[in-house]
């Protein structure tokens, strides 16, 4: 005989070994409150239905509540014997209140069960996440705002390209992270959704009230077919898509902020309270934090990777493959959460060397584009116009200098378009300045940005 919940059918009892491969209660127990919150929808409306008696809830709830405050203080013994958070609570709650608390479990099924759970989890968790990208997104703006007319070299192929404001980098990652939280908004409606009383697959005979429970428990809406209800994993597949796809961002940013970092480029200096030293060498100051972040996403993408290959070949409704939907599914919470944490201290912390972004800016030909629109704008055709920069770019590194630095008459000699005028414009600050097209580098149009990006902060 089985001392299992489902024993009744077996003649003898799995050895403990296998037991443990098969349980869940080592991670799902961080389901502990989800599932006390689903139970107590179910047993009211069990009650509100008459399918139990109102004494059999009052008991039921009772004990619930007792589990819960048991719960919040880390009281609970959870035992690999009683297999996952469902089987634990249930023979808790009986131990507690006796076999009254056995019918509980009326008109439901772990597997319906077990997917209410994971809905009221991430729905909890996707509105912190929101709040924390705000967050991040707060600290991007109050660099941005200080840094406007900061001049900062603006790169393709990570060789400079043309110069722009140190404010419209930082705020790209704005609009990134803006992208990244409408996806979590956007993929709730698909969380807020109830699957309990869907049983194992098919329904139930009890007359119970689906809407009543989902009502109860929050959800917007009910799956329309209890096999959807209990074979659905997609709202944690888009779940970690979504982490997967802001990790990326977030890692294009750590890699910038190292880069940055460098004593080669000497942008930016991180706060000591977000970097770390070397054992052996005593001058070292790494950016570990931002390398780390930029590591963590390969563990969110293979998350990601792991769910959709469990799901790919499983068949209709509830199999066992499904339990592996969790392990992935708190790690990837755990790693975002904390890279936007400390992203989000990371930025605020920093400085800028606008010493070094400003020097960085007038030694080099990231102004040989204005040279070329300077021609253009004089009715040379633009490739012509190209050409001629190019060759005067190529004179001044012959000579170990820069555009600026070249007499008018040696210009000339490219081209008599060119007048004394030119100075002006290849000013790297001009460069940024008259970039006035809408969504450009030009100080205006970013303080622009900027204030339309507050107004999507709250
Ligand atoms: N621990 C299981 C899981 O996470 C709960 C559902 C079990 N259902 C079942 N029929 N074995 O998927």
């Amino acid at each position: 005989m089985s001392t299992k919940a489902w024993g009744g059918r077996f003649q003898k009892s799995a050895e403990q070994w296998v037991d443990e491969f098969g349980a869940s209660i080592g991670f799902d127990q961080q389901l502990v409150t989800e599932d006390i919150e689903g139970s107590i929808a179910h047993v009211t409306m069990l009650g509100e239905c008459h399918i139990l008696t109102n004494e059999e809830v009052v008991a039921i709830k009772d004990g619930l509540a007792q589990l819960k405050v048991k719960a919040d203080n880390n009281e609970l013994d959870f035992k690999v014997e009683n297999e996952d958070i469902h089987l634990n609570l249930e023979k808790m709650l009986t131990d507690l209140i006796g076999p009254v608390g056995g019918k509980l479990h009326t008109g439901r099924s772990r597997n319906d069960q077990v997917a209410t759970d994971m809905h009221l989890f991430l729905k909890k968790r996707v509105v912190e996440i929101i709040a924390l990208i705000e967050k991040f997104q707060s600290a991007i703006v109050v660099q941005a705002e200080e840094h406007i007319t900061t001049l900062a070299p603006g790169y393709t192929h990570l060789q400079r390209a043309q110069p722009i404001s140190f404010a419209h980098h930082i705020m790209t990652y704005f609009w990134m992270l803006e992208r990244d939280k409408q996806r979590f908004s956007e993929a709730m409606k698909r969380i807020d959704i109830s699957p309990l009383g869907a049983g194992a697959l098919a329904g139930t005979t009890f007359p119970i009230n689906r809407e009543r429970s989902a009502e109860l428990m929050g959800f917007s809406s009910v799956y329309q077919n209890s096999i959807d209800a209990v074979s659905d994993r997609d709202f944690i597949v888009e779940f970690l898509a979504n982490s997967s796809l802001m990790m990326s961002h977030l890692s294009r940013f750590a890699e910038e902020i190292i880069i940055w970092s460098t004593d080669e480029f000497k942008f930016i200096e991180l706060d000591d309270a977000f970097s770390t030293g070397s054992s052996i060498m005593p001058q070292k100051k790494n950016p570990d934090m931002a390398e780390l972040i930029r590591g963590k996403a390969g563990r969110a993408y293979g998350n990601l990777m792991g769910l959709l290959t469990v799901l790919k070949g499983i068949p209709l409704a509830y199999n066992k493959d499904m339990q592996e939907d969790k392990e992935g599914m708190f790690d990837t919470l755990h790693t975002v959460v904390g890279s936007l944490k400390i992203f989000e201290g990371m930025v605020r912390t920093m400085t800028v060397n606008k010493d070094v972004l400003h020097k960085a800016v007038h030694n080099d030909f990231s102004n040989a584009t204005e040279l070329a629109d300077y021609l253009a704008t004089k009715g040379m055709p633009f490739r012509e116009a190209h050409e001629v920069t190019g060759k005067l770019v190529f004179t001044c590194i012959q000579k170990g200098i820069y555009l600026l630095d070249l007499p008018l008459e040696e210009m000339q000699k490219e081209s008599v378009l060119l007048e004394a005028d030119v100075f002006d414009v290849l000013a790297p600050v001009a460069a940024v300045q008259r970039r006035h097209s809408l969504g450009g580098t030009g100080f205006d149009q970013v303080k622009i940005q900027i204030d339309h990006a507050k107004t999507l902060l709250k």
